[in-house]
């Protein structure tokens, strides 16, 4: 089937990491926030894009490889091997990974260029401002500590600079326009309020080169070869880029369904210069930004290598696996506010919810299914105001999950979860299957029925976590003896279990020791 023909793609963007470091726990949430997106999409029955990637240009970049003695190409190399590794590592499980180095790339962005100066919309103009030698940028009064221009900074001068412009101006009162009348355009709605402040002051055009003077690693501007992109610019095109500007496929995939970014490039990047661009190029804005927060140390600092305070999400997933350090970045955080990160917190939640809830209801159920039922799960037998009860609570569990889900609430989804399987729990304890096992006819019916209620609850808690714990989830069915689930809009209570064989395997959440009250250093830097 050729791909125009496909109903189109929910397409899901993700910001891309800028290349002078490692990936550390923001990058880690942002690309797991997003893998649970989708997966829940898939679940919807969407056909889904997830597309992620690599920031690589800039002063940053250039100056790190130069500190290190390499060639820019070569440090970006190294770091998108790095955050590949990490992607994989955390179940991140994109379809595409673009690189702003790629010739797919900049030969779009050069495009793009090109077709904006023919129209009109880039003019050259000379810039005079305040300059530092030292840290090679335009600064301005308000980076004066007391009154001082910071050491680092070394001498600043006033420089005169010409260079090519970006109009913006006109597109002011549209974009004003386009927010009032979509306020679902910016999600949570009220980080709309940050994009309308800056909105009222008057739009500068945009200064998108940089002389070869004072930055070389860029996309050369395709109409003046002393100049190369500003890295904004060029990093932005990536979501068009990626899904082939300019080729027919591209109206498969655009407009974006959402991207995912955080809270600090939400404007002006990307909800006033971006949707301005596309604007100006005849396309389609994304349908919504989805913005997170951002994860503070402890205590709501910031965390910095000098304060030792900095998590990492690698170190996590290494010792606790990575469905734990998800299952915790997901319910910990709303999306949208900010979030400590405390190792305290992440070993609380991961002996309530992952030892204690889920991991014990599989254990019981499936060792339970072994001892008095011969390893097979019996068919229901009776139906009383428990079993009803927790069949009504698991129907209604289904369609809150997949409401929440629809609208990134994947904290309250997992919370509606556990709620499930700790009212299963409890109804285990109120039948007491391991009590009736020794009784009559009537008592063995209710034990088998206990035993098959409770693994019915187990599937279909195991279909909802998908999204946010897969390799489990995915270890849930097998226990069970079941089929995965791959479809939300099939699943129903039902006694598809009936006559399986369940298969025990090894403790799906280890206990962790009251004294483990540290955070991990696997790989101490
Ligand atoms: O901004 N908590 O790259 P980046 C949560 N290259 N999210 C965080 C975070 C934290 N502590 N720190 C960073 C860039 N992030 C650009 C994007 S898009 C065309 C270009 C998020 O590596 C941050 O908000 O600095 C952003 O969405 C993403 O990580 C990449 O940040
Ligand atoms: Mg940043």
């Amino acid at each position: 089937m050729a791909r125009s023909q496909v109903v189109k793609f929910f397409y899901l963007t993700t910001a891309i990491d800028y290349a002078n470091g490692s990936p550390h726990l923001g990058h880690a949430y942002e690309k797991i926030l997003s893998d649970a997106i989708v997966r829940s999409r898939r679940m919807e029955g969407l056909q889904c894009h997830f597309l992620t990637g690599l920031d690589e240009h800039g002063q940053k970049v250039q100056e790190t490889a130069e500190r290190l003695s390499i060639e820019p190409q070569k440090l970006c190399d190294k770091v998108a091997e790095e955050f590949q590794a990490m992607c994989q590592l955390m179940q991140v499980d994109y379809d595409d990974y673009i690189r702003t180095s790629q010739p797919r790339h900049t030969s779009v962005v050069r495009g793009i260029l090109s077709k904006l100066y023919e129209n009109g919309d880039i003019y050259k103009s000379s810039y005079v401002g305040l300059y530092s030698v030292r840290a090679e940028r335009f600064v301005h009064e308000k980076d004066m500590v007391d009154g001082k221009w910071p050491e680092d900074f070394g001498d600043v001068i006033e420089l005169q600079e010409e260079n090519y412009f970006f109009k913006m101006k006109g597109h002011q009162a549209w974009l004003l326009d386009y927010l009032k009348k979509n306020d679902e355009f910016i999600f949570p709605a009220y980080r709309q309020k940050q994009v309308l402040e800056f909105l009222a002051e008057p739009l500068n055009d945009l200064c998108i080169s940089r002389p070869k003077s004072r930055l070389t690693w860029g996309i050369e501007l395709p109409f003046d070869g002393d100049y190369v992109t500003y890295v904004w610019f060029d990093a932005l095109i990536n979501y068009i880029s990626a899904i082939g500007y300019g080729t027919e496929r591209f109206h498969d995939f655009w407009p974006a369904d959402v991207e995912v970014i955080g809270k600090d490039i939400l404007s002006p990047a990307h909800a006033v210069y971006w949707p301005i661009m596309l604007r100006a190029i005849g396309l389609e804005l994304p349908r919504q930004l989805v913005v997170h927060g951002w994860w503070l140390a402890k205590g709501g600092e910031k965390m910095s290598k000098s304060l030792g305070n900095v998590v990492r999400p690698i170190d996590y997933a290494t010792v606790y696996g990575s469905d734990a350090f998800r299952y915790f970045v997901l319910s910990e955080m709303s999306v949208g506010q900010d979030s400590d990160f405390s190792h305290e917190l992440f070993a609380s939640r991961y002996r309530a919810d992952l030892s204690n809830d889920i991991g014990n209801l599989l254990s019981r159920t499936v060792n339970m299914v072994e001892r008095y039922c011969g390893g097979t799960i019996p068919p229901v037998e009776v139906e009383e105001e428990l079993e009803r009860e927790l069949k009504f609570l698991a129907k209604k569990t289904i369609g809150d999950v997949r409401e929440r889900c629809r609208h990134y609430d994947f904290s309250g989804a997992l919370e509606s979860v556990c709620a499930l399987v700790r009212s299963a729990n409890r109804y285990l304890e109120c039948r007491s299957p391991w009590k009736l096992a020794k009784g009559k006819e009537k008592d063995l019916a209710e034990m088998k029925t206990s035993l098959a209620v409770a693994a019915e609850c187990l599937r279909i808690c195991a279909a909802l976590l998908i999204p946010a714990i897969p390799q489990s989830a995915e270890k849930m069915f097998a226990q069970l003896g079941a089929q995965t689930v791959n479809d939300w809009t099939a699943l129903d209570w039902g006694n598809s279990l009936a006559w399986k064989r369940v298969c025990k395997g090894p403790v799906l959440f280890p206990r962790i020791g009251e004294d483990d009250d540290a955070m991990p250093a696997v790989s101490a830097r």
